[in-house]
């Protein structure tokens, strides 16, 4: 994906542009912190006849491109409506600025300034509006454009450079390198999110982490089927054995800060999801290549981490396979030993994503004792039944890592929504045959399958992120989303020295 440069000049007339991007509110009027780039008061003349004629309200999410409408430096003038001032909010900027993104992208604009980092609401300082446009201005980029698209013509994007209508702080200056960053990694996820799972394979997710591994300066390792078999990840194994496609245990290692024990991320990666011998109904199984978005959020997020080095040590584990029915695939009331020890009934074959990721879990507690374990799973049905599309849901065994997700989810507006972990619900996995199945029946499937992995992580800080309703849009956008990836950068980043 094209990379925007961005730079830094509060004053407007000293540099040089073709497009400038004025934020507008509600009945034509030119923010006033806009006064400073507007000396002569041409601009909110400008503004003011557009609202008398009613050209253009600076209703919030419209935008108006004006070609040469004085003789100045510029050759556009670009106005983006906020709405009301005393009524914006996270949402309705976010709004505004893509509304503004998708303008310019297909407009001729090469060079911008923008003033939209003028404005921002009451309770968030400038780099807050600087974050968010450069994440979104980046972001912009993003398009679909593997080989396997066919016709397809990818994005020319003609936009390059954009110059902010700021000072370059310290505070400024980072907040474009984390919205950036947060932007190339949510590409990456959507990227591989969006792949068909006949080329993004678990192969294929383990090559990109190698890759990863050898733009950034990652340790790579990966693990291979007859390995694990070897170290007892029955589970896993379990799981992958249905399928002719070899799994792999991906593992990446970012190290900023020295001995410093690691925060772990594990991320489900069924790169496809038939539900195996428990079938899963035909229609739309096609999203089912969608069931690797955890993985595909971990080697966003590793991407970022890349680009940002802060001074924290990261780990990745990802498990990925596919889930298939065959003559060799798992059945329901076969029993299974995890890593751990402990045995498994497998009730229901579907329920394959808790059974990959205790293996992992397991695994990275044994291998690199970290501090903390984030895990983040397309896994129920059950949570888009509960929270639907707009947050992911959150579940932990410690309640400070908890609320810094949550916070962390809240500061990006990619946001969870905890949900409760105990033993009533942990009770539901009692099995006549093995120390636990692997269902709990249909009442709270998505605290059942957190209380499964639960079992796996009693001994570390541990929270499980389900992002089946967020991962991914269904419908005549369908495509990924790129989340968790904002929240989980930013949640790291507050935990680095
Ligand atoms: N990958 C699915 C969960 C899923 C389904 C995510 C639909 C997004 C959209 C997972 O492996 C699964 O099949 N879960 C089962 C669990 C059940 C068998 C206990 C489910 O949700 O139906
Ligand atoms: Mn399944
Ligand atoms: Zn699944």
């Amino acid at each position: 994906m094209k990379r925007i440069s961005f730079s830094f000049n509060p004053a407007a007339s000293t540099n040089s542009y073709d497009t400038l991007v004025l934020p507008v509110f509600a009945d034509g009027k030119l923010a006033e912190t806009c006064q400073g780039i507007d000396p002569d008061k041409t601009l909110s003349t400008l503004v003011s006849e557009l609202n008398e004629n009613a050209d253009f309200t600076g209703k919030a999410g419209k935008t108006l491109m004006v070609m040469q409408p004085f003789d100045k430096t510029s050759k556009r003038v670009f106005l983006v409506g906020l709405g009301k001032a005393e009524e914006l909010t996270f949402k309705s900027y976010l709004s505004a600025i893509k509304a503004a993104a998708s303008a310019i992208e297909n407009s001729g604009a090469q060079t911008v300034y923008n003033a939209l980092v003028l404005v921002q609401p009451a309770d968030k300082p400038q780099a807050w509006s600087v974050r968010q446009n450069a994440q979104v201005f980046q972001q912009s980029f993003y398009d679909y454009a593997h080989e396997s698209r066919g016709e397809h013509h990818p994005k020319d994007p003609k936009l390059n450079a954009m110059i902010f209508a700021a000072e370059e702080t310290p505070e400024n200056r980072s907040a474009v390198e984390q919205g950036q960053a947060t932007a190339l990694g949510m590409a990456l996820t959507q990227d591989l999110a969006n792949m068909p799972s006949n080329f993004c394979t678990p192969a294929h997710l383990a090559d990109t982490a190698i890759e990863l591994g050898k733009t950034y300066g990652f340790e790579a390792n990966i693990l291979e089927r007859e390995q694990m078999l070897e170290m007892g990840m029955g589970s896993f194994m379990a799981v992958a054995q249905g399928s002719i496609t070899p799994p792999k245990m991906i593992c990446l290692s970012y190290k900023g800060a020295g001995d410093e024990a690691p925060i772990a991320l594990v991320g489900k990666g069924v790169t496809f999801d038939t539900g195996g011998i428990s079938l899963k109904p035909g229609a739309g199984m096609d999203e089912m290549k969608y069931d690797m978005g955890g993985a595909a959020t971990v080697l966003g997020v590793f991407k970022a981490l890349g680009e940002l080095k802060p001074k924290m040590n990261v780990v990745a584990v990802i498990p990925a396979t596919e889930n298939m029915p065959s003559g060799n695939a798992i059945k329901p009331g076969d029993v299974v030993t995890s890593l751990s020890g402990q045995t498994i009934e497998i009730l229901n074959t579907d329920a394959e994503g808790r059974l990959i990721l205790c293996d992992a879990l397991t695994y990275v507690q044994q291998t690199y004792q970290p501090a903390k374990i984030i895990d983040m799973a397309t896994l129920t049905g059950a949570c888009i039944i509960a929270l639907g599309n707009h947050v992911s849901g959150l579940m932990a065994n410690d309640q400070t890592i908890a609320d810094d997700l949550l916070q962390a989810g809240l500061e990006t507006y990619d946001r969870f929504w905890q949900m409760p972990l105990g033993e009533e619900w942990d009770e539901q996995l009692k099995s006549n045959f093995a120390d636990m199945a692997n269902i709990g029946g249909r009442a709270g499937g998505t605290i059942t399958a957190g209380q499964f992995l639960a079992r796996f992580t009693k001994d570390v800080t541990w929270a499980h992120l389900d992002i089946a309703g967020t991962a991914w849009v269904s419908g005549d956008n369908k495509g990924a989303t790129g989340r968790p990836v904002p929240a989980v950068v930013q949640y790291l980043l507050t935990q680095a020295g």
